[in-house]
């Protein structure tokens, strides 16, 4: 996820892209750059790190012109870096371009161009392909090249265009990925996102897909698929900037709880290969590396090491390979057994964790192999590890970590199929049949979200307890171990997570009247003992709220609460059971009257150890 925008007009654009992409940095703030028509050159900045760095540079240039594009970067494909940063131009630099997205058929294409057209790449991205295809099909038209090239990408793209030799057109492309058009008085913009233009307009038009824009000073005009015309409402808008940003949620934690279905989908639909197998482009693991390695350690912190919890349990069964979960802060220290023919997998959103980047460097320096699930393209994590796996969140703003938790536990599920794979533990029936209730999860996490009110509800009538436990067996432990941090990093509600089966040995003496008991019982293999612990509770006076699947309907006689999930998979339970254990932290956090995006004590990266 990318902030794109673009300004033709009378006034200067320079500030006025700045000033759009600073409206859209919580989109993607590793890199920024602008593209503009300065007199008769097309002339482009571009810096990796955050967009104030950009402003600062080209400041002093006093640039002027009365057309230009800017994008602020979330990389995909290539690492942070001056050179990866958009805008990209074509070989002969008269063409430039910005792309939210990803160019899936990119690397054909690329070879295409460079094999049979000699064209020379600056790049590492998806993108660059883009403009080398207008400017391959360029013959005096530009909208004729842009359609041309777009026909060969396959792909979600937001794409903005201007060239030296179309000094009154800025042309803008839309597949899957937002665009909105803004419209003035004798000037007009493109942007990804409301935001970066409601300084200047508050009417917009919004493109639909397949839609091509070309915007002049005077005016906008939208066609279609095959090039057709296409008339389309003014949309008023009447939002203020900071609930743009938000895209309408109160707040970016609410809003990343909900993008989790997007996050999903991303993660694993984008690493489909046409023959039902997966395609990691980053992963070099093959059978014989795997036949080499006898030990995993999955290490990371806070959020990230619960959904390794879970990356254990799905490592173990798909592949049968015994894996060893442990704390960054704690596992360097404890003097763990490593050797060439040990796996070390780090788990990180930022990648900039200090304490699991040391582990990492640590471990590799005892001659492990590293491979990171990360968040984060380029991070510090990434570029240490020898095999990537980039969870598809997108930026996560809110310091409580919830879609990239998911979309963890989707790396895992994938991982541990393709290592089951390799080592012939998993048949192609078994992996073609997983891979089938993977792609069922969008869904299902879709339909989870329907549980928002009745989450809304309950924090509303618990917001005031000043300790809730949390219990489960099996994976639904690993969830309360998340269910409780949410909840503490949040509400700061002295919240504690347990094995059900451990609270007779000692925790339950804490039970009493009303004590705010969650259990999480969606593992049916391990539901009749889960029910002989919430019964213990109980028996103690215990409110209890219990989390199961659909369809099991005894819990209702024993709990005085149930939230239902979909039914699912027993192993792919915690990426749904975890939504409306965020929604309720959310909730209780609120209705405690918290600053939910940036709670106190807490910061989104912990880069000190
Ligand atoms: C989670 O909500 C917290 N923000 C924190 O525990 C976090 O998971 C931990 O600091 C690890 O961060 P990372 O995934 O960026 O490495």
């Amino acid at each position: 996820m990318c902030g794109i925008v673009g300004y033709i007009g009378s006034k200067n654009a320079v500030p006025v892209l700045i000033e759009g992409l600073d409206k859209l940095e919580y989109r993607g703030y590793d890199s920024a750059g602008i593209a503009a028509l300065s007199g008769d050159e097309v002339v482009v900045h571009k810096y990796k790190g955050r967009l104030r760095y950009l402003a600062d540079r080209i400041k002093p240039l006093q640039l002027s012109a009365n057309v230009g594009i800017g994008h602020t970067r979330w990389a995909t494909h290539g690492e942070p870096s001056d050179v990866n940063a958009h805008p990209h131009t074509s070989e002969s630099g008269e063409i430039a371009i910005i792309h939210n997205g990803i160019v899936e058929n990119y690397a054909q294409i690329k070879e295409w161009l460079i094999n049979e057209h000699g064209v020379a790449f600056k790049s590492d991205t998806d993108t660059e392909v883009i403009a080398h295809l207008i400017e391959y099909y360029y013959e005096g038209d530009l909208l004729d090249a842009v359609y041309k090239a777009i026909d060969r990408m396959e792909g979600a793209y937001a794409v903005g265009v201007i060239s030296k030799h179309h000094p009154d057109q800025l042309i803008a492309v839309r597949k899957d990925s937002p665009l909105i058009v803004g419209l003035g008085q004798g000037e007009n913009f493109i942007a990804s996102d409301i935001p970066a233009l409601l300084k200047h307009t508050r009417d917009m038009l919004l493109i639909e897909n397949d839609e091509v824009v070309v915007l002049t000073p005077q005016g906008v005009t939208i066609y279609d698929a095959l090039r057709q015309v296409v008339e389309r409402d003014v949309l008023k808008v009447t939002w203020d900037v900071a609930a743009a940003e938000k895209e309408g949620y109160a707040h970016f934690t609410i809003k990343e709880i909900h993008e989790q279905p997007k996050g999903l989908h991303d993660t694993l639909y984008r690493r489909i290969n046409a023959n039902g197998g997966f395609n990691f482009e980053q992963i070099n693991i093959g059978a014989d590396d795997l036949r080499q390695i006898n030990r995993i350690y999955i290490v990371a912190c806070g959020t990230a090491y619960h959904a390794g919890l879970i990356g254990k349990r799905a490592i173990e069964t798909f592949a049968g390979i015994p894996v060893t979960v442990d704390i960054a802060s704690e596992f360097r220290y404890s003097d763990p057994f490593i050797d060439h023919q040990t796996l070390f997998i780090a788990v990180s959103q930022s990648g900039e964790t200090l304490d699991t980047l040391q582990s990492l460097r640590y471990a590799k320096q005892m001659g492990a192999r590293i491979l990171s699930v990360v968040n984060v393209v380029g991070s510090s994590v990434a570029r240490d590890s020898d095999d990537i796996f980039y969870t598809w969140a997108g930026p996560e703003i809110g310091v409580a970590s919830t879609k990239a938790f998911t979309t963890q536990l989707m790396a895992f599920y994938m991982l541990a199929l393709h290592m089951g794979m390799l080592n012939g533990r998993m048949t192609e029936e078994g992996f073609a049949e997983w891979l089938e209730k993977l792609k069922g999860i969008e869904t299902l996490a879709e339909q989870t979200l329907a549980l928002e009110h009745a989450m809304q509800r309950i924090a509303s009538e618990q917001f005031n307890n000043d300790s809730v436990f949390f219990i489960g067996r099996g994976a639904d432990v690993d969830v309360s171990y998340e269910a409780s941090l949410k909840l503490k990093e949040l509400s700061y509600i002295n919240s504690f997570a347990i094995a059900a089966g451990e609270l007779k040995h000692g925790t339950i003496a804490l039970m009493e009247k009303d004590t705010l008991v969650i259990a999480l019982a969606t593992q049916t293999h391990l539901y009749e003992k889960t029910v002989s612990n919430i019964r213990e509770v109980k028996a103690r006076g215990a409110y209890v709220v219990a989390v199961a699947q659909a369809g099991n309907e005894s819990i209702k006689e024993i709990a005085d609460e149930v939230i239902y999930i979909p039914q699912c998979d027993d192993l792919l339970a915690p990426v749904l059971s975890v939504m409306p254990m965020q929604m309720f932290a959310y909730y209780v956090a609120l209705d405690r009257g918290n600053d939910v995006d940036k709670p106190r004590n807490l910061a989104k990266s912990v880069t000190v150890e």
